[in-house]
């Protein structure tokens, strides 16, 4: 029994502890594998994902009780539901895509080695879940609140200003260098890196290392920061004696 399914146990007979209708619990959820990433939540003070959180393993660490709360680097949507769309913003901020000029057959693209393979597969099994968001002391919560008679379209905007000024962090950074090493994806490398260079960029990384502990995916993310303050330096030169 995981996690999700005791929730779901509570959510079928939602009611208080004195046998009072109530509300479901409001969770995110929808693999049951570790492969979406929606359902990262704080459990027994770690981050991690709740549908491979085993209950009897979390019962041996504490038999009396199983501590859930939402991560607290997103704004919290409701219970233990937050949104994540800083996260995905983020990929959105540095190109994380290898670009396409329409949907006709353009053949088959450049090749990859083997080498280059394994060292992109890893970083390709990022699922956005926002662990390595949670753990780190760089990333500090962003959350606005809609102001009166502001449209939907302004508000979208503000936040994503706002979310484009703060620091990026370390999934993104990983898929930058994931996507700046494709044979296709390497045709904008230098707006990643510009993106990168910008405000809330690599610069704001502060080393502690936490992300890459806490990854359940085990990418190697501090090589890739490390890639990507090395790409960034050499970018940065560059520009300088283009001017
Ligand atoms: S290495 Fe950088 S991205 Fe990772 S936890 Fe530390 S400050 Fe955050
Ligand atoms: S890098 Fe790891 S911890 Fe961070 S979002 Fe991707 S899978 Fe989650
Ligand atoms: S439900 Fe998809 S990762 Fe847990």
């Amino acid at each position: 029994m995981n996690v999700i399914s005791v929730l779901q146990r509570i959510a079928a007979t939602a009611t208080t502890v004195d046998g009072k209708a109530v509300a479901p619990v409001v969770w995110d959820c929808n693999c049951l594998e570790e492969v979406c990433g929606a359902c990262t939540m704080v459990i027994n003070g770690h981050v991690r994902q709740a549908c491979t959180a085993l209950v009897d393993r979390l019962l041996e660490d504490n038999p009396k009780e199983i501590e859930l709360r939402p991560m607290t680097k997103f704004p919290v949507v409701r219970d233990l539901y937050v949104d994540r769309s800083r996260l995905f913003r983020s990929l959105q901020r540095l190109k994380a895509w290898v670009p396409v000029d329409g949907y006709y057959d353009m053949g088959p693209g450049p090749k990859q080695s083997r080498a280059e393979q394994e060292t992109a597969y890893p970083l390709s099994e990022c699922m956005s879940c926002g662990c390595c968001l949670e753990a780190c002391p760089q990333y500090t919560k962003v959350e606005l609140t809609r102001n009166e008679g502001e449209s939907e379209v302004d508000f979208a905007a503000r936040k994503h200003d706002a979310y484009d000024r703060a620091f990026v962090g370390a999934a993104g950074i990983s898929q930058a260098m994931l996507f700046n090493t494709n044979p296709t994806g390497k045709t904008n490398a230098g707006e990643r890196l510009d993106a990168l260079m910008a405000e809330g960029g690599i610069q704001d990384c502060g080393n502690a290392q936490n992300c890459v502990a806490v990854c359940p995916k085990e990418i190697p993310l501090t090589t890739s920061i490390a890639r990507a303050g090395r790409q960034t330096t050499l970018h940065a030169i560059k520009k300088w004696f283009d001017r």
